[in-house]
Order: C-alpha cells, then structure tokens, then sequence
C-alpha cells in the first residue's frame, strides 16, 4: 500500500516509521495539507491519511477518485472536516482513531485551567526579569469550584475524574448520561444552560457537528457567572469568537483557555513568526491577559502520537486485508 501523508510536521513521523517497521507500508510525507490544489499529490498512492485540517470537501474527494484513491484514513479523532455523504456516494472508506489518549487532552485541559488560575505564564516571566512580586498573582482553590463538563464521553470523562481529584463538584451536560460519572464521581447531569449558569470552570469536550456549533455563543456566555473561567480542547467552533471577545472585553469572562480556535485552520501548526498575523480575532485574543491558547497541543503526547501511528496504519492494514475495519467512520451511523 502506498500513503500519501497530508499537512505532516517533524513530530509525528518517527513515530509513523517506527509503527511502520511491523507493516512496511510506503510512506510519503507531504507537509502541505490537502486542498482541491494539493490534491494532486495523492496520485500514484492508494491511500490519503489526512488530519485535523486538511480539506476533505466533496470537490476534494470527487478529485482523489480521479486520481485512483481508495481510502481515507485519519489520524485524527474528530471527523468534522470530512463530508461523509460524499466519501460514501464515491464509496471511499474513512477511517479514524476513535481514541489515541484520552488523559493527553484531559490533562491538557487541566494544564490550561491551572494555568489561567495560578497565572503562572506571568508568573514565569516575571522571574526571567528578576521580578518577585507576587501583586496580581492571586488565584483561587480548585477545591469545592463547580466545574461544568461539556461532553462526558472518553476525554470529557476523565476530565471529570481529574477534577474530582481536585476536590471540585462536577456537573456535566451529555446526550447521554455515564453513570459511573454519576455514582462514583457524585457529577450531576443538567441542561447546557444551567451547566452554563451553575459553573465556576467550565470544559468543552463535544465533537463540532450542527448541533454542537456555537454552542456557547453570546446568550450562553451571558448566563454564565462572572469571572466564569471558559476551557476548550474540542474544537474552535463549538464557540461563537466574536461573542467571546465582547465577553472578554467586558469583564463578564474571566478567563478563557483556548486549545483550539474557530478559523485555526491556516494559522495553527505553523511558524508564522515575523508574518502579520490578519485574522483580527486572534489578534485580539492574544492580547487579554487572561487569555492563554496552545496550538491545538492537546493530543500531543509521546503515548498519544505512538497509539495514532498504529491504529492507523492497523486501520489501513485491514482495509488492504478486506478485513471488517473497526475504527470506520461511516455516514449513517455518525451524522445521519
Ligand atoms: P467522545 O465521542 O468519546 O465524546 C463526545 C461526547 O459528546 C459523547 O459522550 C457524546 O454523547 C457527546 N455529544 C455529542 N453530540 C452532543 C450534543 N449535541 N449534545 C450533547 N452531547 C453531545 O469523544 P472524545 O474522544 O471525548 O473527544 C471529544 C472531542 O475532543 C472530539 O470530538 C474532538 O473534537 C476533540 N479532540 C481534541 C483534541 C485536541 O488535541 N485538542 C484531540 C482529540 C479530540
């Protein structure tokens, strides 16, 4: 089997080589995400394996068809960039990996949220500077906070678990209810709107789909308490950028930890240094002091980027075995 790599980075590809010992498959590596102008490069391959950003849009997959395409497979969890109706009218398979490291991401989130609380990326230069006050430094217990969840499925769940670990009562919000988060982690399930209205910390851990979109748009972020301290390792979309900057701006956010951002597509995961920036709301964002973004970090751990290259290339493995394909992403059951 021959793989076309799309929008690749130094990271990632030793572990991919190293997975690749056991199913020496030929592997190229393209750094430049897949568009309708990239998608050329797929040619002579049998397979494209895409991630976060690259654009697998009708026009693109009816293009990788033409050049004798026969898989997609994703080293990604998240599936939003993909239109699935199309992949299964050209009845090309999508593969993904469901699950890499849910405590990567988790752990992440963690990260940020003490991070924003204890203001340690002040703190860090202010002692490079020989500078040791501690005014504007104060933060709060995690202890009895109210921490609201967002999507208590695998990430969200053990989110939920660090949390407890804290000391911190958990609510969270979920088409569907985990009750070992309930019995054993005392968290209690609400609407979105009263997790919006009762929480100290609130954790965005839903997949972007229609539903999801904006869910926390500017009616969402004025229930909310003030100071309210706003996390998201999801995806970008699941909040409206701009309602969140007029949130920010006012005082009514208290803080906002940003993994990921709504139109991060052409920013993140590049060095833009020395280049003017021109998406204006990341500007902005940048500049609130009690605003900290990471560039889509959170699954960017040893475990999580050794368990993304073998469940790849395991879902490629059966694909080329005719094998049932466990890890597929299929129209019906995933958006239908
Ligand atoms: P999951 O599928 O285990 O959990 C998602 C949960 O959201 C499920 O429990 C589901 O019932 C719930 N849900 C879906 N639609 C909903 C709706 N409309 N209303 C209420 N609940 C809804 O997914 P997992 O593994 O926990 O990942 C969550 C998201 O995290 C992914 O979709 C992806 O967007 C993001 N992610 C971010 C990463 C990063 O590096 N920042 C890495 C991996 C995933």
């Amino acid at each position: 089997m021959r793989i076309a790599f799309f929008d690749t980075h130094k990271f990632e590809r030793p572990f991919f080589d190293e997975a690749n010992k056991e199913t020496r498959f030929t592997l190229t590596y393209y750094e430049t995400p897949l568009k309708a102008h990239s998608a050329p490069l797929a040619s002579g391959h049998d397979i494209v394996c895409c991630f976060v950003n690259d654009q697998l849009d009708a026009d693109v997959i009816g293009k990788l068809v033409e050049h004798n395409v026969r898989m997609i497979a994703l080293r990604s969890a998240g599936f939003n960039n993909v239109d699935l109706e199309a992949a299964q009218r050209f009845n090309l398979p999508v593969t993904r990996v469901p699950e890499y490291s849910p405590y990567a991401v988790a752990e992440h989130a963690t990260a940020l949220a003490l991070c924003l609380n204890r203001k340690i990326h002040w703190a860090y230069h202010r002692v490079r500077d020989m500078n040791f006050s501690l005014d504007g430094l104060v933060g709060f217990d995690m202890r009895s906070k109210t921490v609201g969840i967002l999507g208590t499925g695998k990430i969200g769940s053990v989110f939920a678990k660090i949390m407890h670990g804290f000391g911190c009562k958990l609510l969270g919000y979920d088409l569907t209810h985990n009750p070992e988060l309930e019995q054993k982690y005392g968290l209690h399930y609400k609407d979105a709107k009263q997790v919006f209205e009762q929480s100290d910390i609130i954790s965005l851990h839903l997949p972007l789909n229609p539903l999801t979109r904006h869910i926390v748009d500017q009616a969402a972020l004025e229930t909310m308490k003030p100071g309210c301290m706003l996390i998201n390792t999801g995806r970008g979309a699941l909040i409206n950028t701009k309602a969140l900057i007029a949130s920010l701006k006012s005082g009514k956010l208290g803080y906002a930890g940003l993994d990921v951002y709504e139109e991060e597509e052409d920013v993140f995961f590049r060095d833009l240094s020395g280049q003017i920036i021109k998406d204006d709301c990341l500007a902005r964002l940048t500049t609130f002091p009690n605003v900290l973004i990471t560039s889509h970090q959170g699954f960017l751990t040893r475990e999580a980027l050794a368990n993304i290259a073998s469940t790849t290339l395991q879902n490629i493995s059966d694909f080329e075995q005719s094998l049932p394909i466990k890890n597929q992403v299929s129209w019906e059951k995933h958006v239908k």
